[in-house]
């Protein structure tokens, strides 16, 4: 049975489930949040240590105002009113990603990342304005000042995910199968699962169904 430490989500379909669903996109965004409540919870009473959430993307920006700006009332709501919550829990919230909202969100967000810096039970990474290649670049120059060979201990300590270890599984729900700029590096040697539901749809009986796989795969790390 292979021990689980870190799984990351692409938390992907939102969109058209809320135009199938309610005839608007940013209420799909709105119904994904229960299902990353689901996720979290679930993740807890699982063990695992490390979630990692992509909830934003560098390319993203491309989206229309009216979407963007519905997200990040979401995402402002939620930590307002989850705060208490996610402290109660013992969760830990850490952004990937340059923080470059309204002054307000980012403010928000560095306000809850001290306040749970010290919890123990999960760590949750939220990919926020999150690129891997804008995160390799940003490694890349930081080492420019550093002496010395680049080797790879070097390069994990210069990206945003130091200190957490990398994924043991990826899971992509939306009947998508394509990595969208995310933990390009990290994902190396996840295992990957595609999922066809949308998020929104996405619930605790199919997480448990992907994890059980994963117990069963045999990781090789090429060796046989
Ligand atoms: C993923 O859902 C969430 C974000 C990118 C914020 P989408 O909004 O991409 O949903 P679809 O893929 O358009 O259905
Ligand atoms: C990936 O989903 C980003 C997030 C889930 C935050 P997208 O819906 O943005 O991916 P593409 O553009 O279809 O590849
Ligand atoms: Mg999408």
């Amino acid at each position: 049975m292979n021990p689980i430490k870190h799984v990351a989500v692409i938390m992907d379909g939102n969109g058209r489930w809320g135009l199938k669903n309610k005839k608007s996109r940013n209420l799909g965004h709105k119904a994904g949040l229960k299902t990353v409540e689901m996720i979290i919870k679930e993740s807890i009473k699982k063990k695992i240590k490390f979630l990692t959430l992509y909830a934003f993307s560098t390319e993203n920006w491309k989206r229309p105002s009216s979407e963007k700006n519905f997200l990040f009332n979401l995402l402002e709501t939620y930590l307002i009113e989850k705060l208490d919550e996610l402290n109660r829990n013992n969760i830990k919230l850490k952004v990937i990603g340059r923080k470059i909202f309204s002054q307000k969100l980012n403010k928000l967000l560095n306000y809850a990342e001290s306040k749970t810096k010290n919890n123990k039970t999960i760590q949750i990474n939220l990919a926020l304005n999150y690129g891997s290649k804008a995160e390799i670049v940003y490694a890349l120059n930081r080492l420019k000042k550093t002496k010395g060979k680049i080797t790879e201990i070097k390069v994990n300590q210069n990206l945003y995910t130091y200190k957490i270890p990398d994924p043991d599984m990826l899971i992509r729900t939306g009947n998508t199968s394509r990595l969208s700029n995310f933990l390009l590096w990290q994902l190396a040697y996840s295992e990957i699962f595609f999922e066809k539901k949308l998020w929104p749809d996405f619930n605790s009986n199919d997480y448990s169904k992907i994890i059980n796989k994963f117990k069963k795969i045999k990781r090789n790390f090429g060796n046989i």
